[in-house]
Order: structure tokens, then C-alpha cells, then sequence
């Protein structure tokens, strides 16, 4: 009941009720539009890479636990296989797996494959809950993986049980009591949940106080529940972060970029950038210290820096701007603008964040008046610079966005996080 209050709470700040019958209709077909992105399936090799950088930083970090992958097809996802493969390598305790009433059949490479009848459609019961607490060699080959498995779901029924739901939420929901029930028997989550519903599912696990390993986007850094998580320590960014990950998708996965789309062995993948874990395990990554010039080198030998006497300084926040980590000065005392980029060195003994740049509380100045233009040149009023760290300049600036205020001219670096260097004393 507590639970049902807390994410309603969520629920009914996030959403607005709609206003009419027309509203409700396309508010449908945005969440069915949101729910067929979400079909993606992360690839073995990017879980076992992430995985294995706990380890070389903690051998013992999933020894003894209860790992529970609560948006995933036991049958076919990757991280039951890894997890199941890898079970008594990592010293796991148990291993919960369940499957939402809602997903398709992904058509992975399935453990069973009759549980695919080439339509589509899952089986009854649609969703279902898998529990290991031992692997063992099932077929007396002397290797221990992912086919004694197999053999042992063939084996014993009983290892997996039906997920009704309740009126609220379907079977296999992360919401549904059912799963909640076996989320307080978990030690850590780790999944690729639905981005659709990637704040609520968040504040799920932080409101139960699990450790997670789960992959989420970039954006998700600026979420204003998960920022302040970010800011306090709570949550981080894993180790294999950015760059191009390859995800699986059914065949009618919309994918309108022809070069983020490519067809091996008739299976269909999609590639996303921006892509990051976020944890609250930790890693030896975030241990590791940026090695950093001076601010007088950076002036001399940075190539955004050059021709320039100074960083620049922001005009509504006391601190400078940094337009990448690598030009953070090493001996500026005060706080400085990095961009959200910058959480993938973030060092915890090495900086202290104060806050992104909607935070008020660091907010030196407002602007009532200011008229955006655009790179068409196009002029709007608008309030945005208020909810940005904000750069003075001498003339309208060439090829950007820019807004004036008062007869001055300001340009707005994109989201940037306040931080400051921490210092031992
Ligand atoms: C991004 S996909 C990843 C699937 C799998 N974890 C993987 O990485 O291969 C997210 C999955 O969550 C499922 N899902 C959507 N809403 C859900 C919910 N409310 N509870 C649990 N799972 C959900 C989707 O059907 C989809 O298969």
C-alpha cells in the first residue's frame, strides 16, 4: 500500500491528466509509440564487459547475492543468460529473472526454442518469474553453462512460476506486487529497463535501496530524479559508457537513420549513442584520477582556449566555463561549468559537484526580458536563459543560438553541471 502511494505520487507528478477525450487518445498512442521503442535487447558481450569491470574491482561484489533482472525474458534475454552461465563464477546466491506480460517475443536466441512459434506472441502464462539458486552440470558433460540450464528449466517446472499482476499493473510489471515481492528479496538489479519508464523506475529502486547495474540514456543524467541522486553520491555513471552500443530489434523496429541499421545472420540490430549504465556498485574507474594542466598551460595549449586570455565566465552563475573535461584547470579554486559528459571521469575524491544549472540555489542573476534567435535567425521570447549558465558577448555571434537581453548578447552553453575540484584539507 505504501509502495502503491509512493509511485502514485510519481506517477501523478510526471503526468498530466488530460484535458480532453482527444488528449487521453493521443496520450495512448504516445505510450504505445514509447512502449514499441523500448523493444531493444542489449548484446552478451556489452553486459559481460560492464560486469567484469566490477569484478576486476571487487572479485566478491555479486558473491552472495540475490541478483534479480526484472525486465527481462528469462528465455531469451542476456542478462538471465549471462547471469545464469556466469552463476557459480560470480558466486551468486540466487538469480530471479522476470518476463513483462507486455513484451513481445524478441526473438533472441531463445533457451527453449518452441517457446517461439514464429508468431510473435507469447505462450500463456504470458509472464513469468524464473528462479535459479543453484547451477549445476546438469548433463555430466563437466562444464558447467548456459545448456545445463536449459536443461534444468526443462527438468524442473517449478522453477518458474506464473505473474498474474493485479488490476493495476500487468503480469511481470517492475511495479506489480509480485515483482515488488521479489524485489525485496534481491541484493542488486541489474537490467536494461524501459526508457519510457526509466524515472519511475529508478525512483522504484532508490525508494527500496538497491544496488543497481542498469543501462539508461545520457539524458537521464538531467532528470530531476536522478540528478540530485547523482549530486548526493547515490547513483553514478558505470564504466563502459558512450560511444555506439548495437542493440537487437524485431524485424519492424522503426529505425529512420539507414546508418544506425544493420541486418547479421537475418537478425536486426539498432545502434543508439549516448548510452550509459548507471550504478550504485562500485568500480575502480571512479577511483581514477583526471590528470589535469594548469590553468595557465590550458590557456596556452588548449585548442578551445586559444587566442583567449581567460576562461569565460558566466554572467547568472559565479563560475567559469569549461566546454570539456580535459580543459579543467587544475588550480582554479572556484566552481566551474562542465558538460554532462564530464560524469564519465567523475572521481568522487577528486570533485564535488554543487548542482546543474536549473538550480536555483547557485543562480546569481534573472532575466526578465530576452528574445532568442536562432540560427535562421528567427527571434522568439523566451524565458531559457534562466534555466541555462549564460555567457556575455561582445557582438551576435555567427552560426548559433543566441539571446539578447537589454541590447547585450548572451549565448547559452548546452547543459552544463556545476562542480568545484575537492580539496583534502
Ligand atoms: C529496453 S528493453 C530491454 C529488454 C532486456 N532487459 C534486454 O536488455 O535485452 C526493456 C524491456 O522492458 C519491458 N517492459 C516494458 N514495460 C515494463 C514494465 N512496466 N515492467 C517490466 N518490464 C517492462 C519491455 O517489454 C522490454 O522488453
Amino acid at each position: 500500500m505504501e509502495h502503491a502511494k509512493a509511485m502514485a505520487k510519481i506517477a501523478s507528478k510526471m503526468v498530466e491528466p488530460p484535458k480532453t477525450e482527444n488528449a487521453s487518445m493521443n496520450r495512448g498512442l504516445h505510450a504505445a509509440k514509447a512502449a514499441k521503442q523500448d523493444e531493444f535487447y542489449t548484446q552478451y558481450i556489452d553486459i559481460q564487459k560492464e560486469v567484469e569491470a566490477y569484478l576486476e574491482f571487487d572479485p566478491d561484489t555479486f558473491r552472495g547475492k540475490v541478483v534479480y533482472c526484472n525486465c527481462d525474458d528469462p528465455f531469451e534475454s542476456n542478462f538471465f543468460k549471462y547471469f545464469a552461465a556466469n552463476f557459480n563464477k560470480l558466486g551468486l546466491k540466487k538469480l530471479i529473472t522476470t518476463s513483462y506480460d507486455g513484451s513481445p517475443i524478441a526473438g533472441q536466441y531463445t533457451l527453449f526454442p518452441e517457446y517461439d512459434e514464429g508468431n510473435d506472441k507469447r505462450q500463456k502464462p504470458k509472464a513469468l518469474a524464473v528462479v535459479l539458486d543453484q547451477v549445476k552440470d546438469e548433463n555430466g558433460d563437466g562444464a558447467v553453462d548456459v545448456t545445463d540450464v536449459e536443461l534444468f528449466l526443462k527438468r524442473n517446472k517449478a522453477a518458474r512460476m506464473a505473474l498474474k499482476g493485479n488490476m493495476e499493473y500487468p503480469g511481470g510489471d517492475f511495479r506489480s506486487p509480485e515483482c515488488i515481492d521479489l524485489l525485496n528479496e534481491a541484493d542488486i538489479v541489474v537490467t536494461n529497463p524501459p526508457f519510457s519508464l526509466f524515472r519511475e523506475y529508478v525512483a522504484q529502486l532508490a525508494g527500496y535501496n538497491k544496488k543497481f547495474l542498469i543501462i539508461g540514456n545520457q539524458n537521464a543524467i538531467t532528470y530531476k530524479e536522478i540528478f540530485p541522486l547523482i549530486k548526493d553520491n547515490k547513483l553514478w555513471l558505470g564504466v563502459d559508457n558512450g560511444g555506439t552500443k548495437w542493440f537487437e530489434v524485431q524485424k519492424d523496429y522503426d529505425i529512420k537513420t539507414e546508418s544506425r541499421k544493420k541486418i547479421v545472420n537475418g537478425v536486426k540490430y539498432f545502434s543508439m549513442g549516448s548510452i550509459m549504465w548507471f550504478t550504485n556498485l562500485d568500480h575502480g574507474r571512479r577511483h581514477q584520477k583526471l590528470a589535469l594542466m594548469t590553468m595557465a598551460e590550458n590557456l596556452k595549449f588548449s585548442k578551445n582556449l586559444k587566442g583567449k586570455t581567460a576562461y569565460d565566465r558566466y554572467d547568472n552563475f559565479d563560475a567559469i566555463e569549461v566546454c570539456t573535461y580535459k580543459e579543467i584547470p587544475s588550480d582554479y579554486e572556484g566552481m566551474m561549468g562542465v558538460p554532462i559528459t564530464f560524469l564519465d571521469k567523475y572521481n568522487p575524491d577528486q570533485f564535488e559537484i554543487h548542482g546543474y544549472e536549473h538550480s536555483y540555489d547557485l543562480h546569481i542573476r534573472d532575466y526578465p526580458q530576452q528574445v532568442q534567435v536562432d540560427t535562421n535567425g528567427k527571434r522568439s521570447k523566451v524565458t531559457k536563459l534562466n534555466d541555462a549558465c549564460a555567457i556575455k558577448v561582445t557582438e551576435a555571434p555567427y552560426n548559433q543560438t543566441y539571446y539578447i537581453v537589454e541590447d547585450e548578447f548572451f549565448i547559452a552553453p548546452y547543459k552544463r553541471i556545476l562542480i568545484s575540484h575537492r580539496r583534502s584539507s
